[in-house]
């Protein structure tokens, strides 16, 4: 595996933003006449389903017009008061003489839910009121009636499903790209199936396209074995009883496996498959330590031709332990840490709300307070727990809000 073809081919210009023709003729003129220094509604909300290109669009916009773009997604920028205040300071700074003009795109806005979170929402209408930006966010579905005020704002751009005659030439031009010969018949039903979504026909298409030169009508068997996937038993199952190196890798080929899934779930099982040989155990724990070190180094450094090891260290890696025993069915588990995390997230969300508020006013990351001052807090609050709440208060938290962290 190469760098996903999703973004080797996202557009460079906005031209090449295929279909949506007036969502781009819509957002152009916005953007010009901010330019121009007249804006209208300060801020465009793009629309849509996923994979139509509403954030290539911004990407290739801030290219062709040379403004700096600063891009977050829009939850991460709520609970992170670092990047808020980045944010801010890049909104409301005065535009200094000979300095590159800004675009700024918040990434996602329906993923804040205004229902739990009504500081998410006021968050992005103080950004929208004070911005000397051009401000642009993105929504898959923005029709919360709590976030009528927000579209009130905002000049809305609707992306619509691509046409699959869209869908089915930029296939073609990517085939041409990569020297790969293609049945238009094959392209075809692979933008038929993915409903509009561009991105996803990408994904589809370099699975297929995978190590081959020549696409054929045959190949497509492999959407429709896709379509049986969905199961993690399974794909643990052809790894751990992988026959040979390409029978493990086989599983890599799938278009929508999560590789980091793979991995807890090789990391819950390996002792299920492989006992009593502790020799198979200890070299499979072996790879797979190993394909978490390039997976790792691979997201921190950006440097994702790193991946490929990973992948074929949780792969062919693993399967390769030696002395594995001889292979017999055996129940797996879902992987104990994942169980954990989603038991514990309710209360890991509100300790993260409360450890944002707190970390705002004392100007300190949210890792801090939880690691240095929210331990004082529980102190404090069982020496005196009316002391405690008062000083909870004094950070905007309620007293029940934050009790409800303390009785776990
Ligand atoms: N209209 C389009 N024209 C060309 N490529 C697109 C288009 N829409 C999506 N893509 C492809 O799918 C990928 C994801 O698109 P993206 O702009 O992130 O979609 P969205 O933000 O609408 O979910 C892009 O990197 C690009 O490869
Ligand atoms: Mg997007």
């Amino acid at each position: 595996m190469s760098i996903p073809w999703v973004e080797k081919y996202r557009p460079a210009r906005i031209q090449d933003v295929a279909g949506n023709d007036e969502a781009k003729k819509a957002f152009v003129a916005w953007l010009n006449k901010w330019l121009a220094g007249k804006p209208g509604k300060k801020a465009a909300l793009l629309y849509g389903p996923p994979g139509t290109g509403k954030t290539s669009l911004v990407h290739a916009a801030a290219r062709q017009y040379d403004l700096e773009l600063l891009e977050a997604n829009a939850s991460d920028v709520r609970n992170s008061a670092a990047l808020e205040r980045r944010i801010w300071r890049a909104l409301t700074e005065s535009s200094l003489f000979g300095k590159r003009a800004k675009i700024i795109l918040l990434d996602e806005v329906d993923g804040i839910n205004p229902r739990e979170d009504a500081g998410g929402l006021a968050m992005i209408l103080k950004f929208i009121e004070n911005t000397r930006y051009p401000l642009v966010l993105t929504a898959n579905d923005p029709w919360d009636p709590k976030l009528r005020t927000l579209r009130d704002k905002c000049l809305l751009i609707r992306f619509k499903p691509l046409g699959i005659r869209i869908i089915t030439s930029v296939l073609a031009s990517i085939c041409k790209k990569e020297g790969i010969f293609c049945d238009y018949q094959v392209l075809r039903a692979i933008a038929e199936k993915c409903k509009g979504d561009l991105r996803a026909a990408i994904n589809d298409l370099q699975a297929i396209a995978f190590g081959k030169k020549r696409i054929t009508l045959e190949d497509l068997d492999m959407l429709g074995y896709r379509a049986k996937q969905a199961d993690m038993f399974e794909i643990v199952r052809m790894v751990l009883a992988a026959r040979s190196p390409e029978h493990a890798r086989s599983v890599l080929s799938l278009p929508s496996l999560d590789y980091e899934m793979l991995m807890q779930w090789l990391s819950e099982n390996i002792p299920h498959q492989y006992a009593p040989s502790l020799q198979a155990i200890a070299d499979a724990y072996d790879a797979l330590s190993l394909a978490d070190i390039f997976l790792q180094r691979a997201k921190r450094t950006n440097e994702w031709s790193l991946l490929s090891y990973a992948l074929n260290l949780m792969t062919v890696g693993v399967a390769s332990a030696r002395d594995k025993p001889k292979f017999r069915f055996v129940k797996y588990s879902f992987p104990q840490k994942i169980r954990l995390l989603s038991q514990t997230k309710k209360y890991r969300e509100i300790r993260k709300r409360i450890a944002s508020a707190i970390a705002r006013k004392c100007h300190v990351s949210t890792r801090t307070v939880i690691r240095d001052i929210l331990p004082f807090l529980f102190v404090i609050y069982e020496a005196d727990a009316k002391l405690a709440e008062e000083i909870v208060k004094s950070f905007d938290i309620s007293p029940k809000t934050f009790r409800a962290i303390i009785k776990q």
